[in-house]
């Protein structure tokens, strides 16, 4: 898989990734908008933890940002179970020193476009908290519609936050 775009391009992960992905990643303020799953500090350890793991699962569906050759960023789908099954969430994160140039405006709609092509899906979404405008932003250019807003979803560093729920429909 690799999708070359004007800014950036998506590909999988590598095991060279590592300290480029450590270093883009170790970043409070990427933190502060995803799962705790994420790790803050964000360690070389942490980087090689993620890349063995999503190197050998099957099917591939995490990948890597790079802009100017070097991994910046990351972006996937998380397929769901049971009658969930043709529905997927959407995530991503880029480093902050590539914020505002709209380079992931790009890579989602081109990933999510990726996404309704090769695997077997009707609905991608994304809930992005409430206080990451741009993030949902980036989901309304990309043809998400906005479905709701979901009351105290989200406790993040002791903070209870809502979040947006947008979703692609197919
Ligand atoms: C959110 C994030 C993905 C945005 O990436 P980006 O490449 O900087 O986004 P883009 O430049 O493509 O677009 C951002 C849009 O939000 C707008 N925006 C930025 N800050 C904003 C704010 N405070 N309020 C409203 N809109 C805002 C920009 O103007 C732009 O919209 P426009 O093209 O209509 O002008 C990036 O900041 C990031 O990775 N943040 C940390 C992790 C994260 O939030 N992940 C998503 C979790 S749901």
């Amino acid at each position: 898989m690799k999708l070359t775009l004007k800014q950036c391009t998506i590909r999988p992960w590598r095991p060279d990734d590592a300290d480029s992905l450590a270093r883009h990643a170790n970043n409070r303020k990427v933190w502060i908008a995803l799962r705790d799953l994420f790790p803050h500090p964000y360690t070389i350890e942490d980087a090689h933890t993620f890349l063995k793991s999503v190197i050998n699962s099957q099917p591939s569906t995490l990948f890597c940002i790079e802009v100017n050759g070097d991994a910046v960023g990351g972006i996937g789908i998380r397929i769901g179970a049971d009658v969930h099954r043709q529905t997927a969430e959407l995530g991503y994160w880029l480093s902050q020193e590539f914020w505002g140039r709209r380079i992931m405006s790009e890579a989602v709609a081109a990933f999510t476009d990726f996404c309704f092509e090769n695997f077997q899906l009707r609905r991608i979404y994304a809930e992005p908290f409430a206080n990451n405008p741009a993030s949902a932003r980036v989901l309304e250019k990309a043809g998400f519609a906005f479905e709701g807003r979901l009351k105290n979803n989200v406790l993040k560093e002791g903070k209870l936050l809502d979040s947006l729920l947008y979703a692609r429909t197919k």
